[in-house]
């Protein structure tokens, strides 16, 4: 496969404003895990979904990220916020940020990019 395919993720509508998420599965260095898009001031961002804290999945219900705020990522576990459009570290026991993954958005539908390190699951 190409190193940067874009592979289709959903339609653009399924992300409401700093909403539930759509979340899906990727082999990121060599691991099948969870990642996740979100939609944050009109644009979408996707991450993998493992907190820098402590290396686990930051949504307690299934696919909700956004603080009570709606301006931050949160980790369900110990409470670390990251910024929704960039993935950065911002309050809490996090140190760097998300692994962020390339999406492009057209007209209907969202894409994730692939990278070296990060494939679909077959
Ligand atoms: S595991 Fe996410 S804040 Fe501790």
């Amino acid at each position: 496969m190409d190193e940067f395919t874009w592979v289709p993720l959903c339609q653009g509508a399924a992300l409401q404003e700093a909403g539930v998420a759509v979340d899906f599965d990727v082999i990121y260095k060599g691991q099948t895990v969870r990642a996740f898009a979100i939609r944050f001031e009109g644009e979408v961002h996707a991450y993998v979904n493992r907190c820098a804290h402590i290396p686990m999945e930051m949504d307690a219900r299934e696919n909700h990220f956004f603080d009570p705020t709606r301006q931050w990522l949160m980790c369900a576990t110990h409470g670390a916020l990251y910024e929704p459009s960039t993935g950065r570290c911002a309050s809490g026991p996090c140190r760097g940020g998300l692994i962020k993954i390339a999406i492009h958005e057209d007209e209907r539908q969202v894409f994730w990019q692939t990278a070296y390190n990060l494939i679909p699951v077959a």
